[in-house]
């Protein structure tokens, strides 16, 4: 179904690989367009409770875009070409299900782009992190310098993307930039132990936590107000019914029977 990724359904989690282990996983438009339509997949099932994006191999998570396919592009292709990225790093964005990035290895350009679009990332200690496009004479064209910002603010991400160098793992976890750093033979498991946490809560909670994060961060939407409106929300759905009847009768809740996913 797919050329250039993976996907498997394990228990409630969706993994998706990029498979081109040859190209360092490299992000040409037919991957981008396939990752875009595996997380818009998982969307549309109601029991996958989490998603993990990985690349294939010990190598690279995803070494930028695919810099033999755009080399000769002009203006309007370039513009095309990162309109659409930009299309396929929302959709991670605005995944109703958590989507957690296990980057293991190079993670540069583009690929540096998709895992700050994930929600949660995970890096292995051979990770190494850049938005290397001033070498190419290019600015990143899949979110990178606005949601860099956001992560690890103005004055290190204006490092980040003016020096062009890799950052190591563990200094990528002391700006932020990912939220742990383990040994690579533990990425999976990690990534694991942190989707069974989330997927013992409420689905239609954590749903609601993915959309008042990103209304902080968009640029027409009172967060605040969209904050309030969800909390109201929160109160006609059976994740709540469930959550308080289960802390009331002292034992644990069970979302699953809840409904809680079905939007
Ligand atoms: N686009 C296209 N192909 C890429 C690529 C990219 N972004 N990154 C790696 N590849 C390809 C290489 O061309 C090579 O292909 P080949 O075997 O057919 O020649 C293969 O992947 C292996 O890469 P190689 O450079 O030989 O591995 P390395 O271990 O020496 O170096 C990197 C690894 C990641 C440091 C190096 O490949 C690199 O700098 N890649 C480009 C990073 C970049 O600028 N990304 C931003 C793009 S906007």
């Amino acid at each position: 179904m797919y050329n250039t990724i993976l996907t498997e359904i394990k228990g409630s989690n969706f993994w998706i690989t990029i498979n081109r282990a040859d190209k360092m996983n490299a992000l040409n438009i037919e991957t981008l367009q396939e990752i875009k339509q595996a997380v818009e997949t998982a969307n549309a099932n109601d029991q996958v409770l989490c998603i993990f994006l990985t690349g294939a191999g010990e190598k690279a998570f995803a070494a930028g875009a695919d810099i033999s396919e755009f080399a000769d592009f002009s203006e309007e292709e370039g513009t095309k070409m990162a309109a659409e990225g930009h299309a396929v790093m929302f959709t991670i964005e605005q995944s109703r299900q958590p989507v957690i990035a296990l980057v293991n290895g190079f993670t540069l350009g583009g690929g540096c782009e998709l895992a700050i679009a994930c929600h949660l990332r995970i890096a292995s200690e051979n990770a190494r992190f850049g938005q290397p496009e001033v070498n190419l004479g290019l600015v990143p064209g899949y979110g990178g310098t606005q949601r860099l910002c956001d992560i690890v603010g103005k004055g290190r991400a204006m490092e980040i993307l003016m020096t062009g160098d890799a950052i190591k793992a563990p200094r990528a976890y002391e700006i932020g930039l990912v939220n742990y750093v383990v040994p690579i033979e533990n990425l999976y498991e990690k990534g694991e132990e942190l989707a069974r946490t989330i997927a013992g809560k409420s689905p239609k909670a954590i749903r609601s936590v993915i959309e008042c994060v990103n209304a902080h961060y968009a640029k027409d939407i009172d967060g605040f107000n969209y904050e309030i409106t969800r909390f109201g929300k929160s109160f006609s759905t059976d994740d709540f019914k469930e959550g308080t009847q289960a802390f009331l009768q002292k034992r644990k809740p069970d979302f699953r029977n809840a409904e809680s996913f079905s939007s």
